[in-house]
């Protein structure tokens, strides 16, 4: 177990500064995920923690020590990565053995290493197969086997499941989380993929283009994102956002929407004034079906039967809404809806979120 942190973390190559002033922390035994669009550095930042890469100004520091320039063997981390990187040539038991043999532990140890990996992972009847006769979810079994081994202080992952198919990311999710509660010890996991990062984390940092956007639990994250970004990344389907401007300087932020009316919301107006742009953001399944004086109505354009929740989309604006069961609705009849105040998102014209707060 340890403590991470990164101190004004930056990175450039050449003149190109790809990571800037990066700041976070990740507590002993805390599960953090690395989430956002690809090449926004998620892989660098994973990389200078591990000591892959060099750091170009800043601080990461270990259990309160500072690691720039300890070598990547010295930190005592292990890197889990997307290509499982296994020796061909070995059996499961010697990629998992190999490193240790590397720095000298004695075979006894090695072998009751070896083997309790095995047994955690289920790989014990694998051990004298070669990685080519081995599935996909096996191989990427072996790869994470032969980061316990070394018993790190951070298991480090970059996008480890993004080869296996749907089901079975779906269970490597699950035995990856069961591993990190059974070892307690800090793992660090890349992904671009939300699903994974809600589903596994106990923290997460959004990231886009080399800037931290947000830090904070999953459901903390559904529910108030700090910007448009993170409010149009986390969540799926995707939150829907309206243009529209403030009507009203006083109480709670009332928008009204081109076509759509006026609506209410539970943000304070605080510094916004009558007439500024704003953004309203709502997600698919926050929106009600029903017919309200404070609704509107739009023409559906297309509808997905899911057969738990009924997806319909509309064209003018662009908005979507979920709804839950098998609701049949023709193309181009209309649809109404309604939003309860307290659903609205608020993000004013920089994007950023407009902090919400009860109905006064
Ligand atoms: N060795 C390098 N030289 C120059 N630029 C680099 C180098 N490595 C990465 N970059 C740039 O740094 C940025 C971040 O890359 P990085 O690989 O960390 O992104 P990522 O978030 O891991 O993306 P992905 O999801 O596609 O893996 C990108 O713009 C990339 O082009
Ligand atoms: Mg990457």
């Amino acid at each position: 177990m340890a403590t991470l942190e990164l101190r004004s973390v930056r990175k450039s190559y050449g003149a190109t500064e790809v990571i800037h002033d990066v700041n976070l922390t990740a507590a002993d035994g805390e599960f953090l995920v690395f989430v956002g669009p690809s090449g926004c550095g998620k892989s660098t930042l994973l990389r200078m923690i591990c000591g892959l890469e060099d750091i170009s100004s800043g601080d990461i520091t270990i259990d309160g020590k500072r690691v720039n320039d300890v070598s990547a063997a010295q930190r005592g981390l292990a890197m889990v990565f997307q290509s499982y990187a296994l020796y061909p040539h070995m059996t499961v038991y010697g990629n998992l053995s190999f490193g240790l043999e590397n720095v000298g532990t004695p075979r006894a140890e090695i072998d009751a290493r070896v083997r309790e990996a095995a047994q955690m992972l289920r790989l014990e009847p694998y051990l004298e197969r070669r990685p080519a006769a081995l599935s996909g979810g096996q191989r990427q079994r072996v790869a994470i086997g032969r980061a316990i081994v070394r018993e790190p202080r951070i298991f480090l992952f970059d996008e480890p499941l993004s080869n296996l198919d749907a089901e079975l990311r779906v269970d490597m999710r699950g035995e990856i989380r069961r591993l990190h509660a059974r070892l307690g010890t800090n793992m660090i996991y890349v992904t671009h993929d939300q699903v994974e990062a809600m589903t596994m984390a106990d923290k997460i940092v959004v990231l886009r283009e080399g800037r931290v956007e947000q830090i904070g639990h999953p459901l903390d994250l559904y529910n108030a994102p700090a910007n448009l970004f993170v409010a149009g990344f986390i969540g799926s389907p995707r939150m829907n956002f309206l243009q529209g401007k403030v009507v009203g300087s006083e109480g709670n932020t009332r928008v009204e929407v081109e076509k759509l009316g006026t609506f209410e919301t539970h943000t304070k107006v605080g510094a916004l004034k009558t007439g500024d742009k704003v953004t309203l953001g709502v997600r698919p399944e926050h929106v009600a079906m029903e017919r309200n004086d404070r609704g509107f109505t739009l023409a559906a354009s297309r509808t997905e039967q899911l057969g738990h929740v009924t997806a319909i989309y509309f064209a003018d604006p662009a908005f979507s809404v979920q709804l839950p069961g098998q609701v049949d609705i023709a193309q181009g009849s209309p649809v109404s809806l309604h939003v309860s105040p307290d659903a609205w998102h608020v993000f004013d014209a920089m994007g950023r979120s407009v902090s919400r707060s009860k109905a006064t």
